[in-house]
């Protein structure tokens, strides 16, 4: 349920949608939070700007209300009957304040609660994310220094500011660091993690299979399907943010190649097949995350079929059944590293048999792997798509919610169900 702006000051408890309040403190670099705030408001969140007295003299309440489809107060005075310097923070699952200068820093080290944001800090039992900007003289003062760390060590994360140009001619630390940097702290810690990726994959190696295979009709013909490799890039590029040596397998993706990973591209299921194969003897963990096809046409024409050859119609397309690689990865774990996490992904749709998750349960089993990614795709949900819902169930029945976030993100998360199965095994 969103509320426009100017209607009653703080949504109605009870609506499901995370509620974020982002706080914005008087320095320049102000404007770049309206780009944070598109960001936050993504996957539907609701968005409570709070900005001091000073942020509107460098952006104007107007922006804000307009950007986050909600009102914008300052005051603690401002629709008092709703108590919002209590309600804001008891209600918020993140507060964000970017930029927080060397002021808010201090207030909020010492506890003041002089307007409406300072006081949400103090009500907020959510976690909360400062960004910093200030000039390099001000974040390297012993003042903001001891107020960083006391923040810190209340379990506040303090992000580092960015190195560069100021405001003026100086340069060095003390930028807001980017809003995508600051966004994806947010993410993480909206869908439960830690605040930052750990090396906890380090010397691991990793196979992910991405993308959809096609399987040809003729030479220019194919039954493929429509996933766009976002899912598998993205455990890609985080897998090795924690320090695993990854192989992708990669199936007609159209998307920058990652960086610092092993690519290896291939087209059919049969292809998919031999690579993850050859990759996975070696393999610590599999993620299947690819959509290999289930069949392909027994006969591919040598020629492009035309349409004038083929009067009325072209013959039926034989199908046959492809091999099923995941399964394959399961009958061959006897001969890979010893406590290998295979990983599938589910695409379903319930139906009048079962329930999405009913559905998943029994293909986890049928499967025999360790954990399975399900997506719920009624309605074509997920695909091209930078974010995604999934849920992760294990083989010891438990079942993993993650929120709407980014692709990153539900990556991030799949890898710390992959970490907890190892540290399973290697103690039992
Ligand atoms: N998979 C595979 N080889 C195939 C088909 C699927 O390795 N030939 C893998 C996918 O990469 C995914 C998992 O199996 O990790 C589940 O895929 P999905 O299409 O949901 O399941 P299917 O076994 O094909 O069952 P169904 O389509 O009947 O739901």
């Amino acid at each position: 349920m969103s509320t426009p702006a100017g209607d009653t000051a703080v949504e109605p408890s009870g609506s499901d949608r995370q509620r974020v309040v982002l706080g914005v403190s008087g320095g320049i670099a102000a404007y770049k939070s309206c780009e944070l705030l598109r960001r936050l408001t993504e996957s539907g969140r609701s968005v409570t700007v709070v900005p001091t007295e000073a942020a509107l003299e460098f952006v104007g309440r107007v922006t804000w209300a307009a950007l986050s489809g909600n009102p914008v107060r300052t005051r603690v005075w401002d629709d008092a009957h709703q108590v919002p310097h209590v309600r804001l923070g008891q209600e918020a699952d993140l507060v964000v304040v970017a930029p927080a200068t060397a002021d808010l820093l201090a207030k909020a080290a010492h506890g003041l609660a002089d307007d409406l944001l300072t006081s949400t800090l103090l009500t907020a039992r959510c976690p909360v994310v400062l960004a910093p900007a200030m000039h390099t003289e001000m974040w390297e003062h012993p003042a903001t220094v001891a107020n960083v760390a006391t923040l810190r060590a209340r379990g506040i994360v303090v992000l580092d500011p960015a190195s560069g140009r100021l405001t003026g001619a100086d340069t060095g630390p003390g930028r807001l660091p980017e809003p995508d940097a600051i966004a994806a702290v947010c993410e993480r810690l909206l869908a439960g993690l830690s605040a930052y990726p750990t090396a906890d994959l380090a010397g691991l190696n990793v196979v992910v299979s991405a993308g959809g295979t096609r399987e040809p009709i003729d030479p220019v013909r194919f039954i493929g399907n429509r996933s766009s490799g976002l899912q598998g890039y993205a455990l890609a590029t985080t897998a090795a943010a924690r320090g695993a040596h990854v192989v992708v397998v990669s199936a007609n993706v159209a998307l920058p190649e990652p960086a610092g990973v092993t690519l290896v591209r291939v087209s059919t299921a049969a292809d998919m097949k031999d690579a993850v194969l050859k990759h996975s003897t070696t393999a610590d963990v599999v993620v299947m995350a690819a959509a290999v096809a289930d069949f392909r046409p027994v006969q591919v024409a040598r020629d492009k079929i035309k349409k004038d050859d083929t009067s009325p119609l072209p013959e039926p397309i034989v199908l046959e059944r492809t091999d099923d690689v995941l399964a394959l990865v399961v009958e061959a774990r006897g001969a890979a590293p010893s406590g290998q996490v295979i990983v599938g992904f589910a695409a379903e749709t319930g139906d009048a048999t079962g329930t999405v998750l009913e559905h998943a349960s029994a293909k986890l089993a049928r499967k025999g792997c360790d954990l399975l990614v399900v997506n719920d795709v009624s309605g074509g949900r997920v695909f091209e798509q930078s974010h995604n819902a999934v849920t992760i169930l294990s083989r010891d029945g438990s079942a993993l919610p993650v929120v709407e976030s980014t692709k990153e993100t539900v990556a991030d998360a799949i890898w710390d169900r992959v970490v907890a199965a190892r540290e399973a095994t290697n103690s039992g």
